[in-house]
């Protein structure tokens, strides 16, 4: 590389840090990214969540190329193009029973802040505009617009921004160390009692000023949360008894991270809006959108019939490129049959997983669907140390994760075999062995 790492102010990393000891990928196929050295790292994270069907999928790659030598860009402002319009009405296809209209954007972040402002235009038109406040949770993460680190709860994403949040008020967040360190999927005891902690909300705020609960079914980011059986259903019916609108943030979970096309039909629980990204486009293109119940949509499409009904959007909204990923996607995930892989390699994800418990300094190992979160003791000198030193470790070893804190992740993509799972997880066990 010619470049000097200077000019690129990286996100969400330690630029000091990580330029004087770079890790760096110059390509991919399918389960692993090469270095520019032409090492093996496997690809333990799917990206960032994103390459649920692997890195340069031929048809995804040929539906893009046949797509930029077409249509490179259209705005979606007042003008259309086909791809928009097929992919909003195939996405509305997949999703639970009158969800089925579909607001495009390019990122979670967006997406979420889209959704928030959905629900607040919607009681507005409604004639209850003084319900704005949202309640989301501990541990959320929502992206980075205003919006979403409102409703998010990690302390470290406010901190330097709290002056100009939305009004929002959260939930405890669904871990219980005590309880849940090495339980195997969804544990059994006590989420109806954490989600009555609403009615306390609800109480103490009143339902005629709440907007809509936000949560993430399995928060991901913070370390792979999973909620107890009940805790969705019951925050469910809480939000039905009250009418409050309810918000399922599946940037992660969407598009058959859990065995489903979307947490909603893997758990059970249907919520008002679904907010997506990432796998919607295996990463190949900025994509993102709202999935929102037909009657919320109906409920704002009123007013001059010249004027838009939500002032909103974005230049990329529907872009073709990303639309035509989409699409490619789409027809891989049902022909590849890969939400029902996912099912079948669950289990055996599951095991190679918690076989980490004995690694040194494991404290907790939790999984859903595939995805899972190993937590390591924090270093004494400071939280967080650890878990980036092993990340930094499992890089070297060859394989890419994330740590959250001192949690190491790891979200194979869909189409992983169990070879190349158990070749992630012997990796990671070397890292933690290494940096214990
Ligand atoms: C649950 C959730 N919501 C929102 C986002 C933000 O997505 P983006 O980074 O595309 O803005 C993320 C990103 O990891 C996420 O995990």
């Amino acid at each position: 590389m010619n470049a000097s790492l200077d000019a690129f102010w990286m996100p969400f990393t330690p630029n000091r840090q990580f330029k004087t000891s770079p890790r760096l990928v110059a390509s991919a196929q399918g389960v692993a990214y090469r270095t520019p050295e032409g090492r093996e790292v496997l690809d333990g994270t799917s990206g960032l969540w994103c390459v649920g069907a692997g890195h340069r999928h031929p048809k995804i790659a040929a539906a893009m190329k046949r797509q930029i030598d077409t249509l490179d860009f259209a705005s979606s402002f007042q003008v259309g193009h086909a791809g928009a319009f097929e992919l909003a009405e195939r996405i509305g296809a997949l999703a639970p029973p009158g969800m089925d209209r579909v607001f495009l954007v390019n990122s979670g972040s967006e997406a979420m802040d889209t959704a928030l402002k959905i629900a607040l235009a919607c009681w507005r038109a409604r004639g209850e505009g003084q319900r704005n406040l949202f309640i989301g949770r501990e541990r959320a993460f929502h992206g980075v617009g205003f919006g979403g680190i409102s409703v998010g709860g990690m302390t470290n994403n406010r901190r330097a921004f709290g002056g100009a949040l939305l009004r929002a008020d959260h939930l405890r967040s669904t871990w219980d160390a005590s309880t849940q360190a090495f339980v195997r999927g969804q544990p059994e005891h006590g989420g109806e009692a954490m989600a009555d902690e609403l009615e306390r909300l609800v109480a103490l705020h009143d339902a005629s000023n709440i907007a809509a609960v936000v949560v993430e079914p399995i928060a991901g980011s913070t370390g792979v949360l999973v909620p107890p059986r009940g805790y969705l259903q019951r925050l469910r019916e809480i939000c039905d008894k009250h009418g409050l609108l309810l918000i399922f943030d599946e940037v992660i979970t969407g598009f058959g991270r859990l065995g489903a096309m979307f947490a909603a039909q893997a758990l059970g629980v249907v919520p008002d809006m679904i907010v997506f990204a990432k796998t919607v486009s295996n990463g190949a293109a900025p994509l993102g959108g709202v999935i929102v119940q037909r009657e919320l949509h109906d409920a704002l499409m009123q007013g001059p019939t010249h004027l838009s009904e939500l002032m909103h959007g974005y230049t990329c909204s529907g872009h073709p490129l990303a639309c035509a990923a989409a699409l490619a996607i789409l027809d891989v995930l049902d022909e590849e049959q890969l939400p029902q892989r996912v099912r079948e390699l669950a289990p055996r994800f599951e095991a190679i997983v918690h076989a980490l418990a004995d690694a040194p300094g494991v404290v907790s190992v939790r999984n859903i669907g595939l995805a899972a979160g190993i937590e390591l003791a924090p270093d004494a000198a400071s939280a967080g140390q650890r878990g980036a030193r092993a990340q930094a470790a499992a890089f070297d070893h060859g394989v890419l994760t994330r740590a959250p804190g001192d949690t190491l992740i790891l979200a194979p993509p869909f189409v992983s075999t169990v070879d190349d799972i158990q070749r992630m997880a012997d990796r990671l066990r070397r890292a933690i062995e290494d940096t214990a």
